[in-house]
This record gives C-alpha cells, structure tokens and sequence, in this order.
C-alpha cells in the first residue's frame, strides 16, 4: 500500500488496553497485529507488534481477552514471557534476548495509522484463516 490508512484512535488503544489488526503481506500471507499503549514519553503513544509470541506459536493478544499488559509489558498467556510494550523486547523466560516483529504505524493528531508499505490493511479484528490454537496450552499453569 501507499499513503497512510487509519486505523483507530490513541484514547481508543488506550481505553481498550490494546487493539487488534490485519494485514496481508507483499507474499500473500494474513498476519494479525495488535496496539498497545507506550508509557515513555520519548516514543510514539502506541506501538505495533506482531500477534504471535517469539517463542512458540502463541498469540499475546486473544479474542475476548486481549492482549494483557502488565507494568509495560505484554505478558505471553503461555509461558509468562513478558515483551516491552514500547520496544517490543524481551528480557525473561523462554522468549528472553527476541523483539517482537513489528509494522510501520505513525500516530498523528491523536490518531494511529498504517504506513508501511510492505503491508496491506484487511480488517480490524482478527484473521479468519484461524485453525491455530488461539488459547494457551492446556499445560499453562499461569492464571490472570
Ligand atoms: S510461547 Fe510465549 S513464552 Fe513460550
């Protein structure tokens, strides 16, 4: 795509702790990503990260649930990795020493847009090519 395509708004990420996309990459594949808030003042009010955890194939953000952010950081539901929500790296547990893959947004007037050119926008919302897993595995012992 070129120019800029909105895609909501900061208060809505914020109100709503984080906020769900689609694209459809320059190969032809969906992938989900979601919005989280950014606390540092140095940085753009909203990131962009990839919904799929760098240790296994497991989404941070879920239907019904969203993603879940703690103290800056978006808490992996399966094995309790935690990514910063502003640079989308991990310090801790099995996901340690990864970044989250991220998609080119700009925040404007209190709105977010996508601007990368690599990607096209589907839908807000999930993707529907959906036979992964969207839960944690039943092996999780964490609870939220
Ligand atoms: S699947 Fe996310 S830390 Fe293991």
């Amino acid at each position: 795509m070129s120019g800029r395509y909105r895609l909501t708004s900061v208060d809505a990420v914020e109100e709503e702790g984080s906020w769900l996309f689609t694209v459809r990459d320059q190969h032809g594949n969906d992938e989900e990503f979601f919005l989280v808030p950014c606390d540092d003042p140095d940085r753009p009010a909203v990131e962009a990260w990839l919904n799929r955890c760098t240790h296994e194939s497991q989404r941070l953000y879920r239907e019904g649930v969203g993603a879940i952010v703690r103290d800056g950081g978006v808490v992996c539901p399966k094995h309790g990795s935690i990514f910063d929500t502003c640079t989308g790296y991990c310090d801790n547990g099995e996901a340690a020493d990864t970044t989250l893959p991220d998609v080119e947004i700009a925040v404007d007037g209190g709105q977010v847009y996508l601007v990368d050119d690599d990607v096209t926008f589907l839908r807000a919302g999930p993707s529907r090519d959906d036979d992964d897993d969207d839960g944690p595995s039943s092996t999780s012992h964490l609870q939220f």
